[in-house]
Protein backbone atom coordinates (compact mmCIF):
# COMPACT_ATOMS: atom_id res chain seq x y z
CA UNK A 1 0.00 0.00 0.00
CA UNK A 2 1.32 3.42 -0.68
CA UNK A 3 2.53 5.50 2.10
CA UNK A 4 0.13 8.70 3.02
CA UNK A 5 1.13 12.17 4.42
CA UNK A 6 0.40 14.84 6.27
CA UNK A 7 2.35 18.14 6.11
CA UNK A 8 0.85 21.22 8.46
CA UNK A 9 3.03 24.92 7.35
CA UNK A 10 2.68 27.77 8.95
CA UNK A 11 4.19 30.62 8.13
CA UNK A 12 5.04 33.67 4.96
CA UNK A 13 4.49 32.70 1.28
CA UNK A 14 7.96 31.79 1.03
CA UNK A 15 7.08 29.16 3.62
CA UNK A 16 3.96 28.22 2.13
CA UNK A 17 5.86 27.72 -0.95
CA UNK A 18 8.76 25.28 0.80
CA UNK A 19 6.04 22.98 1.88
CA UNK A 20 4.11 22.50 -2.10
CA UNK A 21 8.26 21.41 -2.83
CA UNK A 22 8.10 19.04 -0.23
CA UNK A 23 4.92 17.53 -1.03
CA UNK A 24 6.20 17.03 -4.59
CA UNK A 25 9.12 15.83 -3.29
CA UNK A 26 7.04 13.08 -1.47
CA UNK A 27 5.11 12.52 -4.31
CA UNK A 28 8.62 11.45 -6.17
CA UNK A 29 9.37 9.34 -3.46
CA UNK A 30 5.86 7.73 -3.63
CA UNK A 31 4.15 8.80 -0.76
CA UNK A 32 0.62 10.16 -1.23
CA UNK A 33 -1.22 13.47 0.52
CA UNK A 34 -3.28 11.43 3.19
CA UNK A 35 -7.30 12.25 3.06
CA UNK A 36 -8.70 13.79 6.11
CA UNK A 37 -9.47 10.38 7.50
CA UNK A 38 -6.94 8.21 6.20
CA UNK A 39 -4.49 6.35 8.43
CA UNK A 40 -0.73 8.72 8.02
CA UNK A 41 2.31 6.74 7.98
CA UNK A 42 4.39 10.38 8.23
CA UNK A 43 3.81 13.95 9.62
CA UNK A 44 5.83 16.70 8.76
CA UNK A 45 5.56 19.82 10.86
CA UNK A 46 6.76 23.11 8.56
CA UNK A 47 7.84 25.49 10.95
CA UNK A 48 8.13 29.50 10.97
CA UNK A 49 10.32 31.25 13.70
CA UNK A 50 9.62 34.72 12.81
CA UNK A 51 7.44 35.97 15.78
CA UNK A 52 7.37 33.19 19.06
CA UNK A 53 3.71 32.76 18.35
CA UNK A 54 4.19 30.10 15.28
CA UNK A 55 6.85 28.56 17.28
CA UNK A 56 4.50 27.68 20.43
CA UNK A 57 2.14 26.28 17.86
CA UNK A 58 4.90 23.67 16.74
CA UNK A 59 5.21 22.61 20.69
CA UNK A 60 1.61 21.81 20.97
CA UNK A 61 1.50 19.76 17.62
CA UNK A 62 4.49 17.92 19.02
CA UNK A 63 2.74 17.05 22.30
CA UNK A 64 -0.18 15.61 20.14
CA UNK A 65 2.26 13.85 17.72
CA UNK A 66 3.46 12.12 20.97
CA UNK A 67 0.76 10.48 22.41
CA UNK A 68 -0.05 9.64 18.59
CA UNK A 69 2.94 7.76 18.18
CA UNK A 70 2.17 5.94 21.19
CA UNK A 71 -0.98 4.10 19.83
CA UNK A 72 1.06 3.87 16.48
CA UNK A 73 5.17 3.64 17.20
CA UNK A 74 5.18 3.47 12.69
CA UNK A 75 4.44 6.80 12.70
CA UNK A 76 7.35 9.11 11.19
CA UNK A 77 7.11 12.41 12.16
CA UNK A 78 9.40 15.35 10.47
CA UNK A 79 10.07 19.34 11.30
CA UNK A 80 11.35 21.18 9.21
CA UNK A 81 11.33 25.34 8.90
CA UNK A 82 13.09 28.09 10.31
CA UNK A 83 12.41 26.82 13.79
CA UNK A 84 14.10 23.50 12.24
CA UNK A 85 16.77 25.43 11.35
CA UNK A 86 17.10 27.98 14.45
CA UNK A 87 16.62 24.67 17.09
CA UNK A 88 18.30 21.60 15.61
CA UNK A 89 19.79 19.01 17.97
CA UNK A 90 17.68 20.80 20.47
CA UNK A 91 14.31 19.78 19.01
CA UNK A 92 15.74 16.06 18.83
CA UNK A 93 16.62 15.81 22.38
CA UNK A 94 13.33 17.80 23.53
CA UNK A 95 10.93 15.07 21.47
CA UNK A 96 11.45 11.71 21.71
CA UNK A 97 9.08 11.22 19.44
CA UNK A 98 10.39 13.32 16.53
CA UNK A 99 12.47 11.20 14.11
CA UNK A 100 14.16 14.05 11.95
CA UNK A 101 14.75 17.33 11.71
CA UNK A 102 15.96 19.21 8.36
CA UNK A 103 16.39 22.94 7.46
CA UNK A 104 15.27 25.25 5.05
CA UNK A 105 18.17 24.24 2.69
CA UNK A 106 17.87 20.93 2.40
CA UNK A 107 14.79 19.95 1.21
CA UNK A 108 16.48 18.17 -1.12
CA UNK A 109 17.58 15.44 1.56
CA UNK A 110 14.20 14.88 3.04
CA UNK A 111 13.86 11.44 1.11
CA UNK A 112 17.36 10.22 2.68
CA UNK A 113 16.25 11.42 6.18
CA UNK A 114 12.71 9.59 5.36
CA UNK A 115 15.21 6.04 4.41
CA UNK A 116 17.21 6.84 7.96
CA UNK A 117 13.98 7.66 9.90
CA UNK A 118 12.41 3.80 8.97
CA UNK A 119 15.66 2.18 9.95
CA UNK A 120 15.01 3.88 13.32
CA UNK A 121 17.79 6.24 12.73
CA UNK A 122 16.91 10.16 14.04
CA UNK A 123 18.66 13.00 11.87
CA UNK A 124 19.42 16.22 12.06
CA UNK A 125 20.38 18.04 8.78
CA UNK A 126 20.18 21.78 8.74
CA UNK A 127 23.32 22.33 6.99
CA UNK A 128 24.00 25.90 5.36
CA UNK A 129 24.38 24.22 1.31
CA UNK A 130 26.87 25.83 0.00
CA UNK A 131 25.86 24.17 -3.50
CA UNK A 132 23.71 27.22 -4.82
CA UNK A 133 22.39 26.12 -8.27
CA UNK A 134 21.37 22.65 -6.47
CA UNK A 135 19.86 24.00 -3.54
CA UNK A 136 17.26 25.56 -6.03
CA UNK A 137 16.78 23.16 -8.39
CA UNK A 138 14.34 20.29 -7.12
CA UNK A 139 12.89 17.75 -9.11
CA UNK A 140 9.94 18.61 -11.74
CA UNK A 141 5.94 18.36 -10.92
CA UNK A 142 5.74 14.67 -10.41
CA UNK A 143 2.77 14.42 -12.77
CA UNK A 144 -0.05 13.20 -10.17
CA UNK A 145 1.06 16.10 -8.18
CA UNK A 146 -1.71 18.55 -8.03
CA UNK A 147 -1.21 22.53 -7.34
CA UNK A 148 -2.62 23.65 -4.63
CA UNK A 149 -3.46 26.96 -6.76
CA UNK A 150 -4.30 26.49 -10.52
CA UNK A 151 -3.36 29.13 -12.66
CA UNK A 152 -1.06 30.45 -10.46
CA UNK A 153 2.48 29.82 -9.29
CA UNK A 154 5.30 30.88 -7.09
CA UNK A 155 9.14 30.53 -8.42
CA UNK A 156 11.89 31.22 -6.01
CA UNK A 157 13.95 33.43 -7.70
CA UNK A 158 16.72 34.09 -4.11
CA UNK A 159 16.79 33.44 -0.94
CA UNK A 160 18.48 34.44 2.30
CA UNK A 161 19.06 38.26 3.77
CA UNK A 162 21.96 39.77 4.40
CA UNK A 163 20.81 43.10 6.15
CA UNK A 164 20.14 42.32 9.55
CA UNK A 165 17.43 43.97 10.46
CA UNK A 166 17.73 44.11 14.05
CA UNK A 167 14.37 42.34 15.55
CA UNK A 168 14.43 39.61 12.52
CA UNK A 169 15.68 35.62 12.62
CA UNK A 170 15.71 35.33 9.24
CA UNK A 171 19.41 35.82 8.24
CA UNK A 172 20.01 33.51 11.10
CA UNK A 173 17.09 30.61 9.78
CA UNK A 174 17.36 31.09 6.11
CA UNK A 175 21.10 32.12 5.75
CA UNK A 176 23.02 34.63 3.21
CA UNK A 177 21.53 35.91 0.31
CA UNK A 178 22.10 34.05 -2.60
CA UNK A 179 20.40 34.22 -6.50
CA UNK A 180 18.94 31.26 -8.53
CA UNK A 181 20.50 31.66 -12.09
CA UNK A 182 18.07 33.44 -14.32
CA UNK A 183 18.14 31.38 -16.87
CA UNK A 184 16.61 28.39 -14.46
CA UNK A 185 14.34 30.64 -13.47
CA UNK A 186 13.19 31.66 -16.67
CA UNK A 187 13.13 27.70 -17.73
CA UNK A 188 10.62 27.11 -14.91
CA UNK A 189 8.08 29.67 -15.78
CA UNK A 190 8.14 28.74 -19.12
CA UNK A 191 7.24 24.86 -17.96
CA UNK A 192 4.60 26.88 -15.54
CA UNK A 193 3.48 28.64 -18.38
CA UNK A 194 2.90 25.53 -20.60
CA UNK A 195 0.74 24.00 -17.71
CA UNK A 196 -1.61 26.17 -17.93
CA UNK A 197 0.03 29.23 -15.33
CA UNK A 198 -1.12 32.36 -15.80
CA UNK A 199 0.31 34.03 -12.60
CA UNK A 200 3.59 34.04 -11.38
CA UNK A 201 5.05 35.52 -8.24
CA UNK A 202 8.62 35.62 -7.41
CA UNK A 203 9.77 34.75 -4.19
CA UNK A 204 12.48 35.70 -2.18
CA UNK A 205 13.64 37.38 1.83
CA UNK A 206 14.33 40.59 -0.14
CA UNK A 207 13.41 39.81 -3.78
CA UNK A 208 14.08 42.94 -5.47
CA UNK A 209 17.38 42.64 -3.98
CA UNK A 210 18.01 39.96 -6.83
CA UNK A 211 20.95 39.94 -8.69
CA UNK A 212 23.04 42.09 -6.22
CA UNK A 213 26.77 40.60 -6.36
CA UNK A 214 27.97 39.66 -2.94
CA UNK A 215 31.44 38.54 -2.17
CA UNK A 216 32.46 35.22 -2.81
CA UNK A 217 29.17 34.43 -4.20
CA UNK A 218 27.74 34.09 -7.89
CA UNK A 219 24.80 37.08 -8.89
CA UNK A 220 21.62 36.00 -10.91
CA UNK A 221 22.67 36.98 -14.53
CA UNK A 222 20.12 39.39 -14.93
CA UNK A 223 18.80 42.44 -12.85
CA UNK A 224 15.93 41.88 -11.45
CA UNK A 225 13.62 44.64 -13.62
CA UNK A 226 14.91 42.54 -16.47
CA UNK A 227 14.43 39.42 -14.85
CA UNK A 228 10.95 40.77 -14.20
CA UNK A 229 10.62 41.99 -18.13
CA UNK A 230 11.93 38.12 -19.45
CA UNK A 231 9.11 36.65 -17.35
CA UNK A 232 6.14 39.00 -18.35
CA UNK A 233 7.40 37.94 -22.28
CA UNK A 234 7.22 34.41 -21.75
CA UNK A 235 3.79 33.01 -23.51
CA UNK A 236 0.71 32.50 -21.75
CA UNK A 237 1.91 34.72 -18.28
CA UNK A 238 -0.71 37.44 -17.83
CA UNK A 239 0.11 38.84 -14.42
CA UNK A 240 3.54 39.24 -12.55
CA UNK A 241 3.97 39.58 -8.62
CA UNK A 242 7.08 39.19 -6.83
CA UNK A 243 7.20 39.24 -2.62
CA UNK A 244 8.45 40.53 -0.27
CA UNK A 245 10.31 43.33 -1.04
CA UNK A 246 13.19 45.77 0.37
CA UNK A 247 12.76 49.87 -0.21
CA UNK A 248 16.71 49.66 -0.35
CA UNK A 249 16.17 47.85 -3.69
CA UNK A 250 13.55 49.97 -5.49
CA UNK A 251 15.79 50.89 -8.33
CA UNK A 252 14.78 53.29 -11.20
CA UNK A 253 14.48 50.14 -13.44
CA UNK A 254 11.98 48.97 -11.46
CA UNK A 255 9.84 52.09 -11.09
CA UNK A 256 9.99 52.02 -14.76
CA UNK A 257 8.66 48.91 -14.99
CA UNK A 258 5.97 49.58 -13.45
CA UNK A 259 5.53 52.24 -15.83
CA UNK A 260 5.85 50.46 -19.06
CA UNK A 261 4.99 46.48 -18.38
CA UNK A 262 1.12 46.59 -18.65
CA UNK A 263 1.69 42.34 -17.02
CA UNK A 264 3.19 43.78 -13.55
CA UNK A 265 0.26 44.02 -11.37
CA UNK A 266 -0.39 47.57 -9.71
CA UNK A 267 -0.10 45.94 -6.70
CA UNK A 268 3.56 45.99 -4.11
CA UNK A 269 4.12 44.80 -1.09
CA UNK A 270 6.70 47.02 0.19
CA UNK A 271 7.18 46.53 4.08
CA UNK A 272 8.05 49.83 5.95
CA UNK A 273 8.01 48.67 9.53
CA UNK A 274 7.42 51.56 11.25
CA UNK A 275 7.23 55.71 10.53
CA UNK A 276 9.44 56.72 12.95
CA UNK A 277 12.75 58.02 11.82
CA UNK A 278 14.38 56.57 15.06
CA UNK A 279 12.76 53.83 15.23
CA UNK A 280 13.71 53.05 11.60
CA UNK A 281 17.43 53.64 12.77
CA UNK A 282 16.80 51.41 15.78
CA UNK A 283 15.64 48.75 13.59
CA UNK A 284 18.46 49.06 11.60
CA UNK A 285 16.18 49.22 8.07
CA UNK A 286 18.81 51.57 6.60
CA UNK A 287 16.27 54.43 5.02
CA UNK A 288 14.28 57.16 6.27
CA UNK A 289 10.95 58.01 6.58
CA UNK A 290 11.13 60.76 3.47
CA UNK A 291 12.64 57.95 1.61
CA UNK A 292 10.00 55.97 1.85
CA UNK A 293 7.15 58.25 0.91
CA UNK A 294 9.47 59.64 -1.94
CA UNK A 295 9.28 55.83 -3.40
CA UNK A 296 5.83 55.32 -2.98
CA UNK A 297 5.52 59.05 -4.72
CA UNK A 298 8.03 57.71 -7.71
CA UNK A 299 6.19 54.93 -7.48
CA UNK A 300 2.51 56.22 -8.42
CA UNK A 301 4.19 58.33 -10.74
CA UNK A 302 4.75 55.31 -13.09
CA UNK A 303 1.77 53.46 -12.73
CA UNK A 304 -1.27 56.22 -10.69
CA UNK A 305 -3.31 52.71 -9.06
CA UNK A 306 -0.68 51.37 -7.70
CA UNK A 307 -1.97 49.78 -4.60
CA UNK A 308 0.45 49.93 -1.95
CA UNK A 309 0.76 47.46 1.45
CA UNK A 310 2.72 47.24 4.09
CA UNK A 311 4.25 44.94 7.15
CA UNK A 312 4.12 46.91 9.89
CA UNK A 313 6.08 46.23 13.50
CA UNK A 314 4.59 48.27 17.02
CA UNK A 315 6.03 47.93 20.24
CA UNK A 316 9.73 47.77 18.81
CA UNK A 317 11.94 48.51 22.32
CA UNK A 318 12.22 51.76 22.81
CA UNK A 319 9.09 53.03 21.35
CA UNK A 320 7.18 55.90 22.43
CA UNK A 321 3.87 57.27 21.88
CA UNK A 322 5.03 59.85 19.25
CA UNK A 323 7.12 57.28 17.66
CA UNK A 324 3.88 55.13 17.76
CA UNK A 325 2.11 58.11 16.38
CA UNK A 326 4.73 58.85 13.26
CA UNK A 327 3.75 55.05 12.57
CA UNK A 328 -0.12 56.04 12.15
CA UNK A 329 0.56 58.83 10.13
CA UNK A 330 2.52 57.24 7.71
CA UNK A 331 0.37 54.72 7.36
CA UNK A 332 -2.88 57.65 6.48
CA UNK A 333 -0.08 59.59 4.04
CA UNK A 334 0.82 56.83 2.07
CA UNK A 335 -2.76 55.12 2.14
CA UNK A 336 -2.05 51.63 2.54
CA UNK A 337 -4.58 49.52 0.90
CA UNK A 338 -3.66 47.14 3.26
CA UNK A 339 -1.07 46.01 6.16
CA UNK A 340 -0.11 42.84 8.16
CA UNK A 341 1.29 44.43 11.76
CA UNK A 342 2.65 42.78 14.48
CA UNK A 343 4.07 43.16 18.17
CA UNK A 344 7.68 43.18 18.12
CA UNK A 345 8.31 39.58 19.36
CA UNK A 346 11.90 38.92 20.80
CA UNK A 347 13.66 36.43 18.69
CA UNK A 348 16.62 34.65 19.69
CA UNK A 349 20.14 35.75 18.05
CA UNK A 350 18.88 38.62 16.98
CA UNK A 351 20.56 42.30 17.39
CA UNK A 352 17.20 44.31 19.13
CA UNK A 353 18.17 40.94 22.02
CA UNK A 354 21.60 41.92 22.80
CA UNK A 355 20.31 45.45 23.88
CA UNK A 356 19.30 46.99 27.18
CA UNK A 357 16.60 48.75 25.91
CA UNK A 358 13.47 48.26 27.78
CA UNK A 359 10.67 46.59 26.15
CA UNK A 360 7.27 48.33 25.94
CA UNK A 361 4.52 47.36 28.22
CA UNK A 362 2.43 44.43 26.77
CA UNK A 363 -0.99 46.42 27.48
CA UNK A 364 0.38 49.13 25.54
CA UNK A 365 1.47 47.72 22.87
CA UNK A 366 -1.89 45.79 22.45
CA UNK A 367 -3.28 49.00 23.00
CA UNK A 368 -1.37 50.26 19.71
CA UNK A 369 -1.65 47.10 17.31
CA UNK A 370 -5.19 47.64 17.92
CA UNK A 371 -5.42 51.65 16.79
CA UNK A 372 -3.08 50.63 14.18
CA UNK A 373 -5.43 47.93 12.69
CA UNK A 374 -8.72 49.76 13.38
CA UNK A 375 -7.25 52.95 11.32
CA UNK A 376 -6.17 50.07 8.46
CA UNK A 377 -9.46 48.43 8.87
CA UNK A 378 -11.02 51.66 7.81
CA UNK A 379 -8.75 52.81 4.95
CA UNK A 380 -8.81 49.16 3.37
CA UNK A 381 -12.90 49.79 3.35
CA UNK A 382 -12.41 52.97 1.75
CA UNK A 383 -9.84 51.93 -0.46
CA UNK A 384 -12.48 49.29 -1.60
CA UNK A 385 -16.18 51.35 -1.39
CA UNK A 386 -14.06 53.82 -4.18
CA UNK A 387 -14.02 50.31 -6.31
CA UNK A 388 -17.82 49.68 -6.11
CA UNK A 389 -18.69 49.72 -10.22
CA UNK A 390 -15.51 49.12 -11.63
CA UNK A 391 -15.05 46.41 -13.92
CA UNK A 392 -12.04 44.00 -12.49
CA UNK A 393 -10.18 41.24 -13.96
CA UNK A 394 -10.02 38.44 -11.46
CA UNK A 395 -8.15 34.87 -11.31
CA UNK A 396 -10.43 32.23 -10.00
CA UNK A 397 -8.63 30.54 -7.30
CA UNK A 398 -11.97 28.12 -5.90
CA UNK A 399 -14.46 28.26 -3.33
CA UNK A 400 -14.97 31.19 -1.55
CA UNK A 401 -14.56 30.66 2.54
CA UNK A 402 -18.19 32.80 2.56
CA UNK A 403 -19.56 29.56 1.36
CA UNK A 404 -23.18 29.87 -0.24
CA UNK A 405 -21.56 28.86 -3.55
CA UNK A 406 -19.57 31.95 -4.00
CA UNK A 407 -16.35 31.68 -5.77
CA UNK A 408 -13.26 33.48 -4.64
CA UNK A 409 -10.27 34.95 -6.53
CA UNK A 410 -7.73 38.27 -6.91
CA UNK A 411 -7.97 40.95 -8.86
CA UNK A 412 -4.63 42.58 -10.46
CA UNK A 413 -4.01 44.90 -6.69
CA UNK A 414 -4.56 41.75 -5.44
CA UNK A 415 -7.88 42.02 -3.10
CA UNK A 416 -9.88 39.13 -2.49
CA UNK A 417 -13.10 39.13 -4.64
CA UNK A 418 -16.10 37.06 -3.88
CA UNK A 419 -18.11 36.47 -6.63
CA UNK A 420 -21.08 33.71 -8.07
CA UNK A 421 -21.70 33.20 -11.86
CA UNK A 422 -23.79 30.77 -13.89
CA UNK A 423 -22.02 28.48 -14.68
CA UNK A 424 -19.19 28.37 -12.30
CA UNK A 425 -16.12 29.47 -13.44
CA UNK A 426 -13.30 26.99 -13.57
CA UNK A 427 -10.32 27.28 -11.06
CA UNK A 428 -6.98 28.96 -12.97
CA UNK A 429 -9.42 30.87 -15.79
CA UNK A 430 -9.22 34.49 -15.94
CA UNK A 431 -12.69 36.57 -15.81
CA UNK A 432 -13.64 39.98 -16.01
CA UNK A 433 -16.30 40.74 -13.81
CA UNK A 434 -17.93 44.00 -12.30
CA UNK A 435 -18.06 44.87 -8.49
CA UNK A 436 -21.05 45.49 -7.02
CA UNK A 437 -19.78 45.41 -3.22
CA UNK A 438 -17.45 46.18 -0.68
CA UNK A 439 -16.48 44.99 2.89
CA UNK A 440 -13.13 45.92 4.43
CA UNK A 441 -11.90 42.10 4.18
CA UNK A 442 -13.02 41.83 0.35
CA UNK A 443 -15.23 42.93 -2.52
CA UNK A 444 -18.04 41.23 -3.85
CA UNK A 445 -18.60 41.31 -7.66
CA UNK A 446 -20.77 40.11 -10.61
CA UNK A 447 -20.90 38.99 -14.20
CA UNK A 448 -21.21 42.45 -16.23
CA UNK A 449 -24.80 41.57 -17.57
CA UNK A 450 -26.10 40.82 -13.82
CA UNK A 451 -24.57 44.09 -12.60
CA UNK A 452 -27.54 46.55 -14.11
CA UNK A 453 -29.56 44.18 -12.47
CA UNK A 454 -27.95 43.89 -9.28
CA UNK A 455 -27.59 47.32 -8.98
CA UNK A 456 -31.64 48.35 -9.72
CA UNK A 457 -33.13 50.08 -6.58
CA UNK A 458 -34.98 47.08 -4.43
CA UNK A 459 -38.32 48.73 -4.15
N1 LIG B 1 8.52 40.60 15.85
C1 LIG B 1 7.39 41.04 15.22
N2 LIG B 1 7.26 41.04 13.88
C2 LIG B 1 8.30 40.59 13.15
N3 LIG B 1 8.46 40.48 11.83
C3 LIG B 1 9.68 39.96 11.59
N4 LIG B 1 10.32 39.73 12.75
C4 LIG B 1 9.47 40.12 13.74
C5 LIG B 1 9.57 40.14 15.15
N5 LIG B 1 10.66 39.72 15.79
C6 LIG B 1 7.46 40.91 10.86
C7 LIG B 1 7.99 42.04 9.96
C8 LIG B 1 8.23 41.35 8.65
C9 LIG B 1 7.17 40.28 8.66
C10 LIG B 1 7.42 39.14 7.74
O1 LIG B 1 7.14 39.82 10.00
O2 LIG B 1 6.98 43.02 9.84
O3 LIG B 1 8.13 42.21 7.55
FE1 LIG C 1 14.29 40.20 8.05
FE2 LIG C 1 14.94 42.73 7.43
FE3 LIG C 1 15.87 40.68 5.94
FE4 LIG C 1 13.23 41.30 5.86
S1 LIG C 1 14.94 42.62 5.22
S2 LIG C 1 14.13 39.25 6.03
S3 LIG C 1 12.87 41.98 7.94
S4 LIG C 1 16.38 41.10 8.08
Amino acid sequence: MTDRFEIRTFGCQMNQHDAEKIRNLLYHADFREAASDDPRDLVLIHTCSVRDKAENRLYTELGWLGLEKRDNPELLVGVGGCVAQQEGARLLRRFPQLDFVFGPQNLRHLPQLIDLARQRRRTLRIDYEDDYAARFELPERHPEFESASPGRAFVTVMEGCDLFCAYCVVPKTRGREVSRPSSAILREVCQLAESGVREVTLLGQTVNAYGRARPGRVAGELPFAELIRRVAAVDGIERVRFTSSHPMFVSQELIEAYASLPELCPHLHLPVQTGSDRMLQAMNRRHSRDDYLRIARDLRVARPDLALTTDLIVGFPGETREDFEQTLSLVREVGFVDSFSFKYSPRPDTPALRRSVPLVEPQEAQERLEELQQLQRSLTLQAHQRRVGESCEVLVEGDSRRGGGQKSGRCPYNRVVNFVTNPPLPTGSLARLQIIDATPHSLLAVEPDDAAVASLPLI
